[in-house]
């Protein structure tokens, strides 16, 4: 399988506080990478270089072999969705229109197109279709992080990135997206980067789990490989931590 995401000798520094060194990332084409570790390790500054939002120091990110530093990034973020924690919907638009925002731009004189688009993103994430015309706060939270996962999806990205998007939901609720997503996964092979601070959600739903500590990957390999055979002792310290909480609890 072809490399989609490359991070090359990536640094990024805010004056002289070293956030990512000498950082580099490979990502194959069609895996459900999930980035795990503790806050402030860097995780949400790797997902924003992707699509711009921040720019590195020193080093190259390519996506699709081509350096984006310096490219346009308007045109680079159509071929990328981004769904983040807590509701990002436009407050004033409805559902349909906010789904639809990226389509409308995209199929300017296409509106049957667009129009077909949102009710095929809005059923495969769960939504009824007569939520359409409600604005984002006539809907639980849960509902509204569905429709922005419909709202990432909608342009037909060829890469999806996802920053701890379950963060603020209840459990039951975040157990049916995890599921919703995996299989919105398995359905359009779509290329995932989805971080947490969770090391369950983390093994739960990526192919591939890539686990940091203060900027430097401990370990980047499949869920059963993390299990089995934990690559340094932070990374074990993480799966045993996670063992002990699905142990039954003896009164
Ligand atoms: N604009 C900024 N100026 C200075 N430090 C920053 C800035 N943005 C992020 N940082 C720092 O970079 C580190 C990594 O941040 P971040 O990638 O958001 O962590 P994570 O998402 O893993 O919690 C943190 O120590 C954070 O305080
Ligand atoms: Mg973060």
């Amino acid at each position: 399988m072809s490399t989609i995401i490359e991070f090359r000798n990536i640094k990024k520094a805010y004056e002289d506080k070293v956030i990512l060194d000498n950082f580099n990332l490979s990502v194959t084409k069609g895996d459900f990478v999930t980035i795990v570790g503790s806050s402030g390790c860097g995780k949400t500054t790797i997902l924003k270089m992707i699509n711009g939002l921040i720019e590195p120091t020193e080093g190259e990110i390519l996506i699709n072999n081509e350096n984006i530093i310096g490219k346009d990034m308007i045109q680079l973020r159509r071929n990328i969705g981004y769904a983040i924690q807590g509701s990002v919907l436009f407050p004033h638009m409805t559902i349909d229109q906010n789904i639809s925002y990226v389509p409308n731009l995209l199929n300017k004189s296409d509106k049957q197109r667009t129009k077909a688009a949102v009710s095929k993103w809005m059923q495969i994430v769960g939504l009824d279709e007569e939520m359409k015309e409600r604005y984002p706060d006539e809907l639980s939270g849960g509902q509204q992080q569905r429709v922005g996962i419909a709202r990432a999806l909608a342009a037909s990205p060829e890469i999806l990135l996802m920053d701890e998007p379950f963060g603020s939901v209840d459990e039951i609720t975040r157990n049916q997206l995890q599921i919703e997503l995996r299989r919105i996964y398995e359905k359009t092979k779509i290329t995932v980067l989805f971080v947490t601070h969770d090391i369950s959600e983390a093994l739960k739903l990526g192919t591939k789990v890539i686990v940091m500590d203060k900027g430097v990957i401990q370990q980047y390999a499949s869920p059963q490989e993390i299990l089995n055979n934990p690559a340094t002792e932070f990374v074990k310290q993480l799966v045993n931590n996670q063992l002990l909480a699905c142990q039954p609890v003896n009164l």
